[in-house]
């Protein structure tokens, strides 16, 4: 079976409110090779709603993929269609996200136990476009959590043609458990990715869950193929600062600073074309995350960029707050000098 270079190297969660065109801009700023993924996006949403809101991205974010919610094949299928068109490297169907909203609406965790059900919608969406359909999964759901299980679950979604199978290593309970319990409680288990990967050697595995550091990221993949972060990225963008070099052969070194001018920049951007400042600003938060100036980073952004009517303007002073602490190294300073203003 031929599958393309790996893309899959590393990439970034789809988040629900948190991985949205403003979030992925700013996680491009520091690593260009990163793989990306929107939050979820529900197919009928897509078909009914307002196209260029839910899917308007920037063209510096390729690459990127689309993740859909649904378990109907026709309406997930015209959704993969509008993806393509839309210009998305890949989409992807999630089937590990618990939440009740997603299991009122049959799509998500609750598929695990609808292997053929899965199977067909996959097949659906790959044959409705050409760019890759790959499927986001846990080890299980509810009692079902068996390798057993998990084997047959893969096979029966190979014989769709699905190749890329990102898994996040533990299972889902359906009930009693907030979607947030459901990423913390169920027991990581690794070594069944690792075996995945050994046992179907011709797929690609994309293992998810618990990595905090690119250096665990990097131990993972001498077993799978890719290595997906998500809370950690939110709560440290700069936990990949690394990744260009290390993973992607790409001399990009990113700084705090200069990060944070490209995001004033683009929030300018983004408010002389009508979107509120917040929305933007929000994602920024974390980004000198324990660093001297931080604290008052996330204080100023906080108070300042939530009031009515504000510009920016904010933004750039926040900045010179920050620079007064000395952030970085001299040099990158140095290389700022004289203004920070400069593109
Ligand atoms: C705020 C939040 C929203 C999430 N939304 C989605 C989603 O829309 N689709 C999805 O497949 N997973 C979603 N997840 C799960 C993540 O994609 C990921 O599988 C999970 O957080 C485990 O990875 P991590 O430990 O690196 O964060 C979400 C996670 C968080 C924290």
């Amino acid at each position: 079976m031929r599958l393309e270079p790996n893309p899959h190297l590393l990439s970034v969660a789809p988040m629900m409110d948190w991985t949205d065109r403003h979030f992925r801009y700013l996680v491009r700023q520091i690593s260009r090779g990163t793989l990306l993924y929107t939050e979820m996006v529900i197919d009928k949403a897509i078909l009914h709603g307002n196209r260029p809101r839910l899917l308007d991205f920037d063209p510096s974010e390729h690459p990127v993929a689309l993740q859909l919610g649904g378990c109907d094949p026709l309406t997930l299928a015209q959704a993969a269609r509008v993806g393509e068109e839309w210009g998305y490297d890949e989409i992807n169907l999630n089937l590990g996200c618990p939440s009740e909203r997603v299991q009122g609406g049959g799509f998500g965790a609750c598929l695990m136990k609808e292997p053929d059900l899965v199977a067909e919608c996959l097949a659906a969406m790959r044959e409705a476009v050409k760019v890759r359909v790959t499927a986001k999964h846990r080890l299980g759901v509810d009692e079902l959590e068996d390798y057993g299980y998990l084997t047959r679950w893969v096979e029966k979604l190979e014989a769709v043609g699905v190749e890329v199978f990102i898994v996040h290593a533990r299972k889902a309970w359906l009930k009693g458990l907030s979607p947030k319990e459901n990423r913390q409680i169920p027991q990581l288990r690794y070594e069944w990715v690792y075996r995945l990967k050994q046992d179907f050697p011709h797929l690609r595995f994309v293992l998810n869950g618990g990595v905090r550091t690119l250096e665990e990221a990097e131990r993972h993949l001498a077993h799978v193929d890719g290595v997906m972060l998500g809370r950690a990225v939110y709560e440290d963008p700069f936990v990949l600062e690394q990744a260009d070099r290390r993973l992607f052969g790409l001399e990009h070194r990113p700084s705090r600073l200069a990060v944070a001018q490209a995001m004033i920049h683009y929030a300018e951007a983004q408010v002389a074309q009508g979107t509120p400042l917040w929305p933007v600003v929000r994602h920024m938060l974390n980004l000198f995350k324990n660093q001297r100036g931080g604290k008052l980073w996330r204080r100023i952004l906080s108070q300042q960029a939530t009031r009515q009517g504000a510009t920016p303007e904010v933004l750039w002073e926040a900045l010179e707050v920050v620079r007064a602490h000395e952030l970085e190294q001299p040099s990158t300073q140095a290389a700022l000098a004289p203004g920070l203003r400069s593109s």
